[in-house]
This record gives C-alpha cells, sequence and structure tokens, in this order.
C-alpha cells in the first residue's frame, strides 16, 4: 500500500464528474468501474486526491446533486462493490478518494420528502415548509413566502397544495432545503458522513455547505443583496464544528463550496483551530467576466479585478490562517481556458490555447493552498460550442435560456450566451483518445462532445514534452519538491503601468523567493514590479511557457509575450 500524503500543503486534488469519466460498460454514462480503469493514469500525473461528484441514487435532475438516498450508489453507477473496489485500488497507489456530501438539500424524491408530502410531521419538520403571504386560508396559496430567488432562476417557494404550505428550494424546485435547525436532521445527517467515513474514504467535499443555516427571520431581499441574504447564516459555524466533531472527520481532506461568502467567515471556516474544514472553494474570481455581476451577460474578464480578489484572498486568508482551494474550473464552470483567450491553435503547441492553458495553471498552482484540477483541465479541454439548445442538459441552462428568450433576446443571441457560460461546457465527456466518442465510450454518451477531440485527447498530450498535460505534471511535482511553494509566504506585487493584466505575486520560505508574472495579455507588454524584493539577478526560471524569460540587462524589468507566464526562483 502507498502513503497518503497527508501534509495537504503538498497535495493535490483532482475532480472527476463521474457521470463523464470514463463509461465501462457502453451505457453512456461514466461509471466507478470506469474509474478504477484510470487510476495509473492519475497516479502518473502524480495526483493525491480524487473528488468524486455525487454517484448516490438521484432522479438527476441536477445530475446527482438532487441525492434520494445519501448511503447508497445509483445503479448507474455500478455497485457498493465497486465503490469498495475502487477506494482499495486507489489506496494501494496513494491515492485518497474524497466523497461529495450534499447536505444542504435532498431530491424531493428522497423518503423523507415524500413522508413529508404524505402528512408525516416528524418529516415535514426536516424541512422549510411557510404559509403563503397574503393567504386567504387554507387552499389558497397566496403569494410566496419571501422574494427569493433560486440558483436556478425563478422563485425560491414551490407551493404544495396538498399540505397548504410553500417550501423553500434555494437550488431546483426538485431541490427542497433541509432544516438544520432540527437536531434529528443533523443527527441523521451526521450518520451520513460516518457512513462513507467507515467505507475509508479520506476526505470530503460539501456542497452549497454556507447555506445552511438559514435567516433567523424571513424577510424579503429588498437591497438586492441576492444570495448573500442566506449565506453564512447564523448558526453555520457552529452546525459546522457539530458535524465535523460529530462524524470524527477534523484534520481529513475537506473542502466546502461557499456561495455568496466573505474573507471575514471563510477564514474561520479553514482556520485549524476552529475545526471546521480544511479550505474553501470562493467564486469571486470567476465571476470578473459577469457584465453587471450577472451570470447570463457577457464581457470579457476584468483582469484589475481579477488580481484585485486573488490578493485579497491569498493575502486575507494568509493573515487570518486560513486556507484557500485553488482552482480554475469545476463540474459548474465554463471552461476557463476558452474564457480567458485561449481560442487559438487549439490542440496545438503554439497559439493561445496552449500558452494560456500553462498560463492559468502556473498563475494558481504556485499560489497558496490547494490546487484542484478538473478533469481534462490537463489536456486543455474546451468550451462545447454545442450549436442547437437540444444539445445543453442542464437544468440552470435550459431555465436560463427561456429567461433570456423571455427578455427579448434571439434564439441566436440566447445560444451564443449559453454557450459561453454554460455549466455543461465543463460536463462534456473525458477525452481519452481522437477515436469515436473520444475513447470515453463505446455506446452514445449522455451529452456531446466538443468537436475538437480528435487534437484535445489524453493519447496526444500524455508524456509529450512540452504539453499542457506535461506542464501540469511539473507543477503538481514542483509543489511537492520546493517548501516555497507548499509553505511560503505570499505577497503581491505591482507589475507596473505598462502590465495592466499581469498578476505578479511573491512567496518566500526560508531564504528561497519566487517571483511569479502571469500575463492575462494577447499583446506584450512590460512588466516593471517596483515593489518587488526579488532579485532579480540572482533569479533563475523555476518553470514557464516560453523558452527564456526576457529579463531586460539591468535586471529592473521583464517583457512578457502574450499570455507569458515565469516563475523565477532566487535562493540565498
Ligand atoms: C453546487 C454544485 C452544483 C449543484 C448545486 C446544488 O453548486 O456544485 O452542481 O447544482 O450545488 O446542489
Amino acid at each position: 500500500m502507498a502513503a497518503f500524503e497527508t501534509d495537504f500543503r503538498k497535495a493535490v486534488v483532482y475532480q472527476v464528474y463521474v457521470k463523464s469519466f470514463c463509461d465501462s460498460d457502453g451505457d453512456g454514462l461514466g461509471d466507478l468501474p470506469g474509474i478504477t480503469s484510470k487510476l495509473d493514469y492519475l497516479k502518473h500525473l502524480g495526483i493525491d486526491y480524487l473528488w468524486l461528484t455525487p454517484f448516490y441514487p438521484s432522479p438527476q435532475r441536477d445530475n446527482g446533486y438532487d441525492v434520494s438516498d445519501y448511503c447508497a450508489v445509483d445503479p448507474a453507477y455500478g455497485t457498493m462493490a465497486d465503490f469498495e473496489e475502487l477506494v482499495a485500488q486507489a489506496r494501494d497507489r496513494g491515492i485518497g478518494i474524497m466523497l461529495d456530501m450534499v447536505l444542504c438539500h435532498t431530491s424531493a424524491k428522497h423518503e423523507w420528502f415524500r413522508r413529508a408530502l404524505m402528512g408525516e410531521k416528524r418529516f415535514q419538520d426536516y424541512y422549510i415548509l411557510r404559509d403563503g403571504r397574503g393567504s386567504s386560508g387554507p387552499g389558497d396559496p397566496g403569494e410566496p413566502p419571501t422574494n427569493w430567488q433560486c440558483a436556478f432562476g425563478g422563485s425560491a417557494w414551490e407551493w404544495v397544495p396538498r399540505l397548504g404550505k410553500w417550501y423553500l428550494h434555494l437550488h431546483d424546485r426538485s431541490q427542497p432545503d433541509l432544516n438544520w435547525e432540527n437536531p434529528e436532521v443533523r443527527d441523521a445527517l451526521v450518520d451520513v458522513v460516518r457512513f462513507w467515513k467507515d467505507k475509508g474514504v479520506s476526505g470530503f467535499r460539501f456542497d452549497v455547505v454556507n447555506l445552511i443555516s438559514k435567516p433567523a427571520v424571513f424577510e424579503d431581499d429588498t437591497t438586492g443583496q441576492g444570495r448573500r441574504l442566506f449565506a453564512d447564516g447564523p448558526h453555520v459555524h457552529e452546525f459546522l464544528k457539530e458535524l465535523v466533531d460529530r462524524a470524527g472527520i477534523d484534520g481529513m481532506m475537506t473542502v466546502g463550496e461557499m456561495a455568496a461568502t466573505n474573507l471575514k467567515n471563510c477564514v474561520r471556516y479553514t482556520n485549524p483551530a476552529e475545526h471546521e474544514l480544511g479550505q474553501v472553494f470562493t467564486f469571486h474570481h470567476l465571476k470578473v467576466d459577469y457584465k453587471d455581476g450577472q451570470k447570463w451577460a457577457l464581457q470579457d474578464p476584468d483582469i484589475a479585478k481579477l488580481r484585485e480578489v486573488f490578493r485579497l484572498w491569498q493575502e486575507g486568508m494568509q493573515a487570518g490562517g486560513g486556507c484557500n482551494a485553488l482552482f480554475w474550473c469545476n463540474h459548474d464552470q465554463p471552461r476557463a481556458i476558452t474564457r480567458f483567450g485561449g481560442r487559438e491553435g487549439v490542440g496545438q503547441t503554439g497559439g493561445s490555447w496552449e500558452k494560456v492553458g500553462k498560463m492559468l495553471a502556473l498563475c494558481t498552482h504556485l499560489m497558496q493552498g490547494v490546487p484542484y484540477i478538473f478533469q481534462g483541465e490537463e489536456i486543455g479541454t474546451t468550451n462545447a460550442g454545442f450549436t442547437s439548445i437540444d444539445q445543453f442538459r442542464d437544468v440552470e441552462t435550459l431555465n436560463n435560456y427561456n429567461i433570456l428568450l423571455g427578455q427579448g433576446k434571439t434564439p441566436a443571441e440566447a445560444l451564443h450566451i449559453v454557450n459561453e457560460r454554460s455549466r455543461d461546457n465543463g460536463r462534456t465527456p473525458m477525452q481519452w483518445t481522437g477515436e469515436k466518442n473520444a475513447g470515453f465510450s463505446t455506446g452514445t454518451p449522455w451529452i456531446g462532445l466538443p468537436g475538437n477531440y480528435d487534437r484535445v485527447n489524453v493519447e496526444a498530450e500524455m508524456d509529450k514534452p512540452g504539453s499542457l498535460w506535461s506542464f501540469y505534471r511539473e507543477l503538481i511535482r514542483l509543489r511537492k519538491e520546493h517548501a516555497v511553494i507548499s509553505q511560503g509566504s505570499v505577497r503581491f506585487v505591482d507589475a507596473g503601468s505598462a502590465a495592466p493584466k499581469v498578476i505578479a505575486y511573491e512567496r518566500a520560505y526560508e531564504g528561497v523567493r519566487l517571483l511569479v508574472l502571469c500575463s492575462f495579455d494577447g499583446a506584450p507588454c512590460r512588466a516593471t514590479c517596483e515593489d518587488t524584493v526579488f532579485r532579480w539577478e540572482r533569479g533563475q526560471v523555476l518553470i514557464g511557457n516560453y523558452d527564456t524569460p526576457q529579463v531586460n540587462a539591468a535586471g529592473e524589468s521583464v517583457d512578457l509575450r502574450p499570455y507569458e507566464a515565469v516563475a523565477l526562483i532566487e535562493r540565498a
């Protein structure tokens, strides 16, 4: 049995979207035996932990984030024996399995909700049921209790005629929110986490976990706060501490997905003295291309804002003793390589595709925190480029497509927007080879693939010198080798007015210093970095996406080429 990486600062996590990773039985859906068959690939890449998205029984309204049984395997993905085999095989390779815990809501098909609907008071208290506003009495829904909007578009309340009540769903209406104020609910969820811990998993990712504690009083959102209104609620820290303590998972590899959160709360979620979580996923850096903060309105990424977000979260978490999860991609995001300019030369060395892919990887992998790689990111998977709305599967995308049409957009305009923003961009099948269905499945995949998979695939990229894949592998290795990456302090540097789209930071540890420069600019620029303490004359290239960096003779500036990224290391 190989040893696990227990120093999380040196660890890298790989996210598998189970439905789209590898289909072992030809039904068009990825499955657990498919993942087991790819463990050697993952080991070779060098990752330490595998986060698996939900594979529990589910009606799949939200691709498994609508769980109808927390302690079983959906037959579409395999059996419990398959899961146990995966855990054992991963452990043999020193890879820990992390599971996705969707504990903020259940599926409407979960037994608890079904029994609530059948009138059992005990289970009605598991959910959040309220009378309508202005209702004239039983049978009259009136208006929803508040004006809150759910994440996927439309009201966060659904009327149940049989009960004469509305229930709260912060996501799809098939995902009723659990009432964490009820101690019996919390007991039941502790049992869920313990169940999987006892199966030998090494860590957990908690879905939208900062939404578990609802406001004490339910009031309309009159200030446009949106999700802030119910994020980081009054008992969230208390509930998390209790869960972590009672499930016995303190000190395990854990990460919480935090919607609309803030630095102060995230320091608390992750400072080890609080005994809550290991890291947090936050999303401020992935909203820099939302026009006026609206996901379904396009604009080019605002790099000044991106720099400010990274500075705040890197330096702020450091100051508070917290820890960030470092990531660009997941199953809810369009592909970053496309988003940040990598649209040219797809599948070839040279061109913005390769440069942007490497630049983005270098930018986050050398930061303080724990890097997460989303499946396919290591080979430069692009957005899907679908040509018809029928090709999309995601409930959020389909809802918002209709909302866009309702706002007067033409079908072509609406399609263009969802193509840029849809979560389905992150859900297309893993591209293993250039063969049919990219080697993902011998059947018909549940969702289509980007047309470029003949060029962008594991076979073409793996072990190829100079490839994006090889660059990822090197970054993973460097984190293990250099304490300045895993443990160094971080400080953001001003790249200067001639480099408005450059993100620059320094890391330092026991006399070793790193200077990291990442240009998000498709044009050349000059970074001066006047406030750096890095001594250029002692600098050597640690890693970069061009051959030799153009450091100017006097050593006071670097000329950066389009999307250039470089890390220089200075040793004492
Ligand atoms: C998280 C998941 C997302 C899901 C939502 C509701 O944001 O990552 O896929 O739709 O929670 O569970």
